[in-house]
């Protein structure tokens, strides 16, 4: 393990709400996740997707694609607002069960450029975890340099964020067992990777297909680039299922549970 304690979850969108049905929580999944987590003592950040919270509506007001016209303002203003809906949910369940989590809202924070972080304050987070408090981001709508504005993903901030602190682990909570051979909801015959090297994955990128209901951000390859991201610089990356009791819990603890573990050389 790396000198900084640090572990960084990001949840993705497809576990924490119904992407098939637009601004829904689910609601059991989010207060056990928080349960589970309750029981860990160490430094930790939060990261959340957006789901059926952040995806439609951006879709909507095309933000992704930048600033057109004026009256896609008010759409990343709603998008935006969705988020933090979203954002609360999740800090509920989590200060109920002890937690001490506090929002940082991506957009206060971030300066992106084509949609990559060009820059993002850290420090306040940086005072938080080594005050004891769990900050809690999520993917957001950005302002950014060259197109005007944006939506950077939580799996980007996560891995900006593993990198920039030097944590140790990097764990994605999502709502299939790990990373497959194929999309496991179309191709029941694909095969979970349970340990792949970075190199490895790194020349298998391109054959990462497939996105669950909209999607702005770019689906599973697009996530595969942010894990190689955070893997190359030293961060321990693991995909795991967020919809399993006990797997979240048992990995915090140190526990080899089912799920994709991605080693790299450093
Ligand atoms: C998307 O964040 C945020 C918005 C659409 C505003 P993510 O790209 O991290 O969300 P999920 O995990 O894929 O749902």
């Amino acid at each position: 393990m790396k000198k900084n304690e640090l572990i960084i979850l990001k949840f993705g969108g497809s576990v924490i709400t119904d992407k098939e049905n637009p601004f829904t929580a689910r609601i059991d999944v989010i207060d056990q996740l928080a349960r589970e987590i309750s029981e860990y003592k160490g430094k930790m950040i939060i990261i959340h997707g957006g789901g059926s919270f952040g995806h439609p509506i951006a879709h909507k007001y095309k933000i992704k694609e930048g600033y057109r016209e004026t009256q896609q303002l008010v759409g990343f203003a709603e998008t935006h607002l969705s988020m933090q809906k979203l954002n609360t949910i999740i800090l509920q369940k989590l200060i109920k069960y002890g937690v001490p989590a506090v929002p940082v809202p991506p957009l206060s924070i971030i300066f992106s450029e084509n949609g990559i972080i060009r820059e993002m304050k850290c420090d306040v987070i940086e005072k938080m975890i080594n005050m004891g408090f769990v900050p809690v981001l999520h993917g957001d709508t950005t302002l950014d340099e060259k197109i005007g504005f944006t939506i950077v993903s939580g799996d980007q901030i996560a891995a900006y964020l593993s990198m920039k602190l030097n944590a140790a682990r990097l764990i994605f909570v999502l709502d299939v067992d790990g990373l497959y051979t194929n999309d496991p909801r179309k191709f029941p015959k694909a095969k979970l990777i349970e340990e792949i090297d970075v190199q490895t994955l790194k020349k298998m990128v391109n054959t990462f297909k497939g996105k669950r209901g909209v999607d702005v951000t770019g689906g599973i390859a697009e996530k595969v680039r942010w894990i190689i991201y955070a893997a190359e610089r030293g961060t321990q990356v693991t995909l795991i299922n967020g919809n399993v009791v006990g797997r979240l819990k048992g990995i915090l603890r140190g526990e080899k549970a089912i799920g994709t573990y991605i080693y790299s050389k450093i």
